[in-house]
């Protein structure tokens, strides 16, 4: 056992840069083997301050190794959030030899005094996977006369039409552009007009499509729009999603799309976008966000470094009761990192706890199985005074995450509170798969059905774990805790023994 001697900020297995702030991913682009993240970076300061891109890369989705910074801010300004693609058909004419990366961001320069900052559109590339980038000559390839917000552009590949498409926040809708090459951008269309929630800017939207309930006939586009922080909002920033149908254009909301839909129903899951040029033999739209919310993040604790993004997760459309969902769940990468610590059938409260008794984790997976109707659940990091509870509320059929307890929480008013969402259950069992890290937890209720993101800052030496149900007597169907455990990548490979 590794004695414990100060407080770790640091996620075992989320990535966090080494030193100073993070917030966006940015770039996220999948090539010869490589998942990059690019992010979002003061490397200057513990709070947002001249941002750059930036980068780590990944070949598990586990281990992150942070690579130097790959955009540095010019004279036409800061680099904002973007994204990044393969240009494997040479559009832009930058690759002759071989097919490499391009990165389409947002510069944002600063004015002098009383006027706005000026956001366009920018592009750097890459012949040597993302370890080195040539800005564009022509830059910006993309501005606007009117919108003051503009920013976080989006690109993909449409192979219907034989175009790039262009997804960027414009204030509080999104436009749509399209180019032959990534430098000559055409305006196709405006979303978000009386549309979703305003409850603060759009910002760093995403779009693409999914098969429904895994069937390749039946494909719906899935757009994503995050909204900032507002004051008036006790939320503070978020991120929302519609589905509906894109023609190359146009994106037309489905009826379902009408309400209010959110990604997570946590607090710390924000400008999440998905992996560009993930193989078609893979198949799978992934995900990540910034495990962060603006209302707080500046003023979270934090030593060398602030900032982590969630767990990489993929992204499916279920329909459930006749809805069409966005359904999350982990990347199943993740179960290579599991190290089984308990499983147990058909147990009562009492009996789990007595196995759970004496085991001190701080970085582990729990996923357990109750019946339907009665309210239980699962407190992690507990200790002296602290405990963090994920549980069912039967009367209300919510799951919910409360922190209220859950260890540092004074640094910001609207940060101590319980977190809750309905969560249907698809037969008579209600399943939660619960993430825990050193300053996280991550609950994915019913496959995925409903997800709640949040931090939390423990002691240490909170690493107690217990289950809880309204009757000492309840059974659980199951239970089962799995370990999770990294090679040292993340820069510390300190873990606390059971
Ligand atoms: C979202 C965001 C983006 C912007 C970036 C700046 O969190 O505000 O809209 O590009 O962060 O760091």
């Amino acid at each position: 056992m590794t004695a414990i001697t100060k407080q770790n900020y640091r996620g075992v297995y989320h990535f966090s840069p080494q030193a100073k702030w993070m917030n966006d991913p940015n770039g996220m682009v999948y090539f010869e083997g490589e998942y990059h993240l690019f992010f979002q970076h003061h490397p200057g300061g513990m709070t947002m301050g001249a941002m750059h891109w930036g980068h780590a890369v990944s070949r598990d989705l586990i281990t992150w190794e942070e690579l130097p910074i790959a955009l540095f801010p010019d004279e036409l300004g800061m680099i904002f959030s973007g994204s990044a693609v393969v240009d494997w058909n040479n559009t832009t004419g930058f690759f002759a030899e071989k097919p490499g990366l391009v990165a389409i961001f947002t510069h944002h320069l600063d004015m002098p005094e009383g006027q706005p900052a000026v956001q366009r559109q920018s592009l750097a590339y890459s012949h040597d996977n993302g370890r080195t980038w040539t800005k564009y000559e022509g830059n910006p390839v993309l501005e606007h006369d009117t919108f003051i917000d503009f920013r976080d552009p989006k690109v993909f590949w449409n192979q219907e039409t034989n175009k790039w498409v262009m997804i960027v926040a414009c204030g509080q809708t999104v436009c749509l552009y399209h180019s032959p090459d990534l430098i000559h951008w055409t305006f196709a269309s405006e979303f978000g007009k009386g549309i979703g929630s305003h409850d603060g800017v759009w910002e760093c939207p995403d779009l693409f499509p999914l098969h429904v309930d895994g069937d390749p006939s039946n494909i719906k586009w899935v757009m994503l729009v995050s909204i900032g922080a507002d004051p008036a909002f006790v939320e503070g920033s978020r991120t929302q999603y519609f589905t509906g149908h894109f023609d190359g254009d146009v994106f037309t909301p489905d009826e379902d799309s009408r309400t209010i839909r959110w990604l997570d129903y946590g607090r710390d899951n924000y400008a999440g976008v998905s992996w560009s040029d993930v193989p078609e033999e893979d198949g799978r739209r992934l995900f990540i966000g910034w495990m962060s919310n603006w209302m707080y993040a500046p003023q979270t604790p934090a030593e060398e470094f602030r900032g982590a993004m969630t767990l990489p997760r993929e992204l499916y459309l279920e329909s459930r009761e006749g809805k069409v969902l966005l359904v999350q769940k982990p990347a199943k990468e993740l179960e290579a990192a599991r190290i089984p610590v308990l499983s147990l059938k058909d147990v009562t409260v009492h009996e789990i706890n007595a196995s759970l008794a004496g085991l001190q984790l701080d970085a582990y997976e729990i996923a357990v199985k109750f019946t339907r109707g009665i309210s239980a659940g699962i407190k992690v990091r507990v200790g002296a005074g602290e405990e963090t509870v994920v549980g069912m509320d039967a009367e209300t059929e919510e799951l919910y995450v409360d922190r209220l307890a859950s260890g540092q929480n004074s640094f910001h008013e609207w940060f101590p509170g319980r977190h809750s969402v309905e969560l249907q259950a698809p037969g008579e069992i209600h399943e939660l798969c619960i993430y825990v890290d050193r300053t996280s937890v991550e609950v994915f209720g019913n496959g995925g059905q409903a997800v709640l993101t949040d931090l939390i800052f423990p002691k240490p030496e909170s690493a107690g774990v217990a289950a809880f149900a309204e009757q000492e007597g309840t059974p659980f169907l199951s239970l089962e805790v799995y370990k999770l455990a990294l090679p040292a990548a993340n820069g510390d490979d300190r873990q606390v023994e059971g």
